[in-house]
């Protein structure tokens, strides 16, 4: 592959910036080998559950929910501890490209220790997914923006390999959360992990799963969030993710100010072959427009231009709806 598509995401050295996301497309060191060949710039594992390593460390034994302890004890991925130190280090004996373990978290509890042995097992880095949603009307309202920051800290004050906080957009003020998770040490962030989607099954009259993958109209966020916070933070690294489907996606997302990728839907969709072909068009796309490297690229189309940002999104909604009978 080209040097032209060489970035850098959280500290790391890319080859790519299309990144694998965490998911079951990098549960094995043979898959991550294979998309590795197929020129993806890292792969993160799959999350392993901070309940999973609480109850298998003794930490937590959930007494007071016996059925919760044996979903996660018996059913969730059937991921053991081992299983999972495992998979790092035999997926960096097979693989050159960064392998990025991930955590699925949202207290600052017993499980954070565990972060030391990934980073012994020989991760590059530790993408945490702080997953948080503050139902409880007596909560107060920053409880899920302390845990972030709480929760990035100390991980940072354990490991010395980056750390990327994947993030939820369900925030009032992201960029203000992007910036204290930076200062709270976090290398790089991802913008933005994807929620269970709900859904009502009217028939049976219960509630239900929705749609896995995401749509490539989830995009929209995603672009937004990414050039405002790569215009208000500068110095903050962000992978895009949710909704990015084709190799223009990605590139509207560099444009925005992203430095790399994270997809998951688009390759359970088309295959491995799609990350061939999307690097392939990137670099067909930047040799046109005589661009040399992702940092060119990066921010051309952000807000850093725009005084005031909010201002702007509110006209282009007025012009948005007011030509349209
Ligand atoms: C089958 C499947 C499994 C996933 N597992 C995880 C996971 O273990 N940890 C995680 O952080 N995200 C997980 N995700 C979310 C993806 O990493 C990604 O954030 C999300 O799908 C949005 O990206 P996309 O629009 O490219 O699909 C999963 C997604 C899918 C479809």
């Amino acid at each position: 592959m080209e040097k032209i598509l060489t970035t850098n995401f959280a500290g790391l050295d890319l080859i790519s910036p299309v990144l694998i996301g965490s998911s079951g497309l990098t549960n094995t060191p043979e898959k991550n080998t294979a998309l590795e060949k197929a020129g993806a710039g890292a792969v993160i594992l799959p999350s392993i559950f901070e309940e999973q390593i609480e109850i298998q460390t003794g930490k937590n034994t959930w007494t007071d929910s016996p059925k919760a302890h044996d979903y996660v004890l018996n059913s969730l991925n059937g991921m053991q501890l081992d299983d999972y130190l495992q998979l790092i280090k035999k997926s960096k004996k097979s693989c050159r490209i960064p392998v990025i373990a991930s955590i699925n978290c949202y207290r600052n509890n017993g499980w954070i220790d565990f972060v030391r042995k990934i980073e012994t097992a020989g991760a590059d880095a530790i993408e945490l997914n702080i997953f948080g949603l503050n139902t409880e009307i007596d909560r107060p309202e920053n409880t899920v923006e302390n845990i972030y920051v709480c929760i990035t800290r100390q991980v940072k004050s354990l490991v010395n390999i980056p750390v990327i906080v994947k993030m939820s957009k369900y925030f009032s003020h992201i960029v203000k959360l992007t910036d204290d998770v930076r200062k709270a040490g976090a290398d790089g962030v991802v913008l933005f992990s994807r929620f269970y989607q709900p859904d009502i099954d009217i028939h049976l009259m219960q509630a239900n799963s929705g749609y896995v993958f995401s749509s490539n109209a989830e995009i929209a966020d995603t672009l937004r969030w990414t050039s405002l916070v790569g215009a208000k933070l500068p110095d903050v690294s962000i992978a895009s993710c949710t909704g990015i489907h084709d190799w223009e996606d990605i590139i509207k997302c560099i444009l925005c100010g992203a430095s790399a990728v994270e997809l998951c839907s688009t390759v359970y969709q088309h295959g491995n072959e799609i990350i061939q072909a999307m690097n392939r068009s990137l670099e067909e796309w930047m040799l046109a427009k005589e661009f040399k490297s992702i940092e060119e690229v990066k921010k051309q189309l952000n807000f850093d231009e725009i005084q005031d940002p909010s201002l702007h999104e509110r006209i282009q909604f007025m012009k948005y709806f007011s030509n349209r009978d």
